[in-house]
């Protein structure tokens, strides 16, 4: 299975977010984009609103998920679907009704995802699998980018893989934070068929250059061990 990349903004140059989308988009090696939605209490740090959503959707065909680092989401899930969010991930951590909010997702029309941060088991998806588009495993502790990946949670990866296998839900695993050249094959071949790929995107030569990079490792005739 050939994982996907999804390209989060967080670390983009602000000043140049349109051209750097369009770069983005150009290269043809992105799947979609990851928002990160930050509210200052779920996580430390302020990120991105509904406007920067609304005028994303304006200016790129690529598929918008918006992850939600927030407490207490519900409010938002129509705000951010409106904005033209066409998967809203909430974290399980946030959610203490979390098969209400993956139900009124889903009513919206949009793909329902959860993330998980590092230190909360697989386990905690296990009784909403029916309800889940993507699983989002959080390889850093979310809050800010350019984080060094956790390595215990490989192991949730796989752990995840076989729980959605067994339980035939077709569900994504998406894995966030800390995802680089130098980890990608391995995190895919453990069960993630989705990447968010952030700072490692923004680094010189260029993004089309980063993305290609990405392209080629996740490729089925990639070398197995390739480094960069
Ligand atoms: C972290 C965010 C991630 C982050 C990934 O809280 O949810 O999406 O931007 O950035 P990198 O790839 O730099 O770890
Ligand atoms: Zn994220």
């Amino acid at each position: 299975m050939q994982a996907t990349i999804w390209a989060s903004l967080l670390t983009c140059d602000v000043g140049r977010l349109a051209d750097q989308v369009a770069e983005l988009e150009a290269s043809g090696f992105v799947a979609g984009l990851h928002v990160d939605v930050m509210d200052g209490r779920f996580v430390p740090n302020l990120a991105f609103g509904p406007q920067s959503v609304e005028a994303l959707r304006s200016r790129t065909k690529l598929p918008i998920e918006v992850h939600l680092m927030v407490e207490s989401p519900a409010h938002l899930l129509p705000v951010f679907h409106a904005a033209g969010a066409g998967r809203l991930i909430v974290h399980a951590e946030a959610c203490p009704q979390l098969h209400r909010d993956l139900t009124s997702i889903r009513k919206l029309g949009a793909q329902a995802g959860v993330a998980l941060n590092p230190g909360t088991p697989v386990d905690a998806a296990r009784c909403v699998l029916e309800d889940l588009d993507e699983l989002l495993l959080m390889g850093v502790n979310p809050g800010y980018g350019g984080q060094a990946f956790i390595g215990a949670v490989e192991q949730k990866i796989a752990d995840a893989r076989r729980m959605i296998d067994r339980a035939g839900t077709g569900t994504h695993i998406n894995v966030d934070g800390g995802v680089k050249a130098g980890n990608a094959q391995r995190l895919a071949s453990l069960g993630a068929d989705r990447l968010v790929v952030g700072s490692a995107l923004f680094e010189p030569p260029s993004i089309a250059g980063c993305a290609a990079i990405f392209h080629n490792l996740l490729s089925p005739d990639a070398p197995h061990e390739v480094t960069a």
